[in-house]
């Protein structure tokens, strides 16, 4: 069974004391839960949610990372920097990043491969334009994406990374696949991993749904069959929708 891992996605929000407030607030509201609880955060804000979330089950995450490993790279953080602040998860290829920063798919699975060997969880994400999606290839795009983000990984390192299948019109529009057409991209990815890397990894790897996933919709999209999860923006900002969506009863 594929346990569901519920990650926020802080962005660019929340200054270091912000950050532990919303953590002291949503700890008690989480410590039950089912699914695997993780905030990814600001790099400014790694230490202190370190500290706050240390002895809980709010796992801890980064949005972004350097390939490299170190060296003259103005403004990048190596997996190795991330890895000594105690970071676990790190999401890769989110589509602001592909979109304002110009990260490739090349540069995605570079980041997957360096996050794999430094033991950093990498959530990453793919997902279609509007265009793309009104063009009829959501299917083509999704499954370039994954198999190019999984080149070169193993097969037996491939249950340890998490997908994130965010449409690009959903995020923060408050337009959500529903519930049936996002579990069917799911899919497909799903197939994708098993084309290239076998049975078990594609049963195996966790696929989360991200895109205005909120209070009110999590408990649908978390029921369909191939649903691990979520990548939540906006409702990971503040502690009682967080929860309601980490819960999705
Ligand atoms: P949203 O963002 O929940 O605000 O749509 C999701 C994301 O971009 O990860």
């Amino acid at each position: 069974m594929r346990k569901p891992i519920i990650a926020g996605n802080w962005k660019m929000n929340k200054t270091p004391e912000e950050a532990v407030t919303l953590i002291e607030e949503l700890k008690p509201l989480v410590d039950d839960a089912e699914a695997e609880v993780v905030v990814c955060v600001p790099f400014t804000d790694i230490v202190a949610v370190r500290d706050a979330v240390r002895g809980t089950n709010i796992g801890l995450g980064a949005q972004n990372m350097e390939w490299r490993d170190s060296g003259a790279y103005t403004g990048e953080v190596s997996a190795d920097m991330l890895k000594a602040l105690g970071v676990e998860y790190v999401i890769i290829g989110h589509s602001e990043r592909r979109e304002y920063y110009n990260e490739t798919d090349e540069a995605v699975n570079k980041k997957v491969l360096k996050a794999l060997e430094k033991g950093l969880t990498p959530i990453v994400c793919v997902g279609e334009k509007l265009e793309e999606r009104e063009d009829g290839v959501t299917d083509e795009v999704v499954r370039r994406q994954t198999k190019l983000a999984l080149k070169d990984v193993p097969a037996e390192d491939v249950s340890k990374v998490v997908i994130a299948y965010e449409p690009i019109w959903a995020i923060g529009t408050g337009k959500t696949a529903t519930s049936e057409d996002a579990n069917n991209t799911i899919k497909v990815i799903r197939e994708a991993v098993r084309e290239v890397k076998g049975d078990q990894p594609a049963e195996e790897i966790r696929i989360q749904y991200g895109g205005s996933m909120n209070p009110k919709n999590a408990s649908e999209l978390m029921k369909m069959s191939d649903i691990d999860g979520g990548l939540i923006g906006g409702a990971s900002l503040k502690a009682d929708d967080f929860s309601k969506v980490v819960h999705h009863k």
